[in-house]
């Protein structure tokens, strides 16, 4: 085994065991690319500032140019017994560059250099899983378009309730992605602060210029504390909480989308690309994905409480409790990615059987309400109004007939306010083309929320 660079104070070898423990390259490997970009602002900062000379600088970054180069074209593997990234990577340079290469570390502890890595690579991750999100939202609309007039029940105990459309029912979810894509913006913004040029915990005694490396990798600003900025962990576990309120969004839909293509419901069919079969039941089309996504949410929260439990004991400033950071965060990441990526063209060619949700619709007697509404429009209490449309929809039950065949002697047996415009007042279509106030299901009220919509994707509201 190599030495270690801290070999200095130490007369023996790292046990073997221990050295395996220790390391992190196995995950953090990962952001090479960002801690790469986070040792050229410091090698530029260091020149700058004269800390290091400009020749040393400009070899120091020519060196990490070239290092970056060929880990991406697959010529230098990561060394899996390496201790972490940002050692490789220095070990490395130095292995390229000789005493220059041992200058890069100047004025840097691997504290705040992880620290400024992570932040690098996670905003990196909130952009792209933002634009996953979008890609999501556009396809939910362009459903929700096509289904402005689709009506079918709309639940609450799960039992049929008022009717709506299917386009109402879709752009809830929209709303819901929406704040989504608002806290994962705020998570970036309150990440996006700078702790390289925290040192270890206690700053530096060199010159430095915090501003510039912060600026070089475009933070707002450096942090203000180093303590604070070697110690926090509050990113993660936001990007995490954001994450795993998405996934609760995406694990509520897919319940339904599980229940939708049950042969009880049959409200849509998954195309045969985003479904599987059963090894003995010939049958059989399973929703699988629903149901992953389903499972991996609860994955997700458990990464959450990995991460809640690893910081909520640890006293200032860096301990390695915290590399356990890592794996639960980019797992979590990497599910979210999956799960969206997998998402949106399943609900992009799922068949939607239009008749059978009409049907669901005509029973249960969603329209009840709108048969005690129309009689408080005809100047009825709506107390006595509910009493009586249940005491119809009770005689329906008895004779296995609906509201809108029951006949009008039955109607008007209870009162005389019934006349024969009843039945275009408790009609599926109408009842819902009646519910035109704000945020509704009519379809001129959720025409609304779609255009709405599409504007905040473009960013103009
Ligand atoms: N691999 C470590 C981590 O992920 C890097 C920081 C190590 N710092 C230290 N003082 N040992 O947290």
């Amino acid at each position: 085994m190599a030495d270690m660079m801290w070999a200095g104070r130490f007369s023996k070898q790292v046990d073997e065991n221990v050295n395996a423990f220790n390391s992190s390259i196995a995950f953090d490997g990962r952001m090479y690319r960002h801690d790469i970009q986070g040792s050229i602002a410091h090698a530029t900062m260091l020149g700058d500032c004269g800390i290091i000379t400009k020749e040393d600088s400009l070899q120091i970054i020519g060196g990490l140019k070239e290092i970056l180069a060929d880990i991406e074209s697959g010529d230098l593997q990561l060394d899996p017994s390496a201790e972490d990234i940002h050692m490789f990577v220095e070990a490395e340079l130095t292995k390229r560059l000789g005493d220059v290469g041992k200058r890069l570390h100047t004025s840097r502890s691997r504290n705040d250099q992880v620290a400024v890595d992570l932040r690098l690579y996670l905003r990196d991750e909130i952009a792209e899983i933002s634009e996953l999100v979008k890609t999501l939202i556009e396809t939910i609309i362009s459903i929700a378009k096509e289904h402005t007039e689709t009506v079918m029940p709309g639940y609450t105990h799960l039992q049929r309730a008022q009717p709506i459309t299917l386009a109402h029912h879709l752009m809830a979810y929209v709303q819901m992605l929406f704040r989504d894509l608002e806290r994962l913006g705020d998570t970036a913004k309150r990440m996006n602060y700078c702790p390289l040029g925290c040192g270890a915990l206690a700053g530096t005694t060199y010159k430095t210029n915090r501003q510039q490396t912060s600026d070089l990798l475009g933070f707002t600003a450096p942090m203000e504390n180093s303590l604070d900025g070697v110690s926090d962990r509050d990113y993660c576990v936001e990007l995490n909480c954001a994450l795993s309120l998405l996934m609760t969004h995406l694990s509520r839909f897919s319940e339904e989308i599980i229940m939708w293509c049950s042969w009880e419901f049959k409200f849509i069919e998954l195309d045969d690309a985003f479904a599987t079969g059963s090894s003995i039941m010939p049958q059989k089309k399973n929703p699988d994905i629903t149901e992953l996504i389903r499972g991996k949410t609860g994955r997700v929260n458990g990464n959450l409480v990995t991460l809640l439990t690893m910081m909520k004991g640890l006293p200032l400033a860096y301990n390695k409790d915290m590399q356990e950071d890592k794996e639960a965060i980019f797992d979590t990441v990497d599910n979210v990615k999956l799960c969206v990526r997998t998402f949106t063209p399943m609900l992009a060619t799922m068949r939607v059987l239009k008749d059978n949700m009409r049907n669901a619709a005509a029973k249960g007697f969603i329209n009840a309400t709108d048969c005690a509404d129309y009689l408080v429009k005809k100047g009825m209490p709506f107390r006595d109004a509910y009493k009586i449309t249940g005491t119809l929809v009770a005689e329906c039950i008895e004779k296995g007939v609906t509201l809108e065949t029951l006949p009008i002697e039955e109607y008007r047996k209870m009162t005389e306010l019934f006349t024969e415009d009843v039945y275009d007042a408790i009609d599926l279509s109408a009842c819902v083309k009646e519910r035109k106030s704000y945020g509704g299901p009519s379809p001129d009220a959720v025409k609304v929320q779609i255009e709405n919509a599409e504007l905040k994707l473009k960013g103009q509201i």
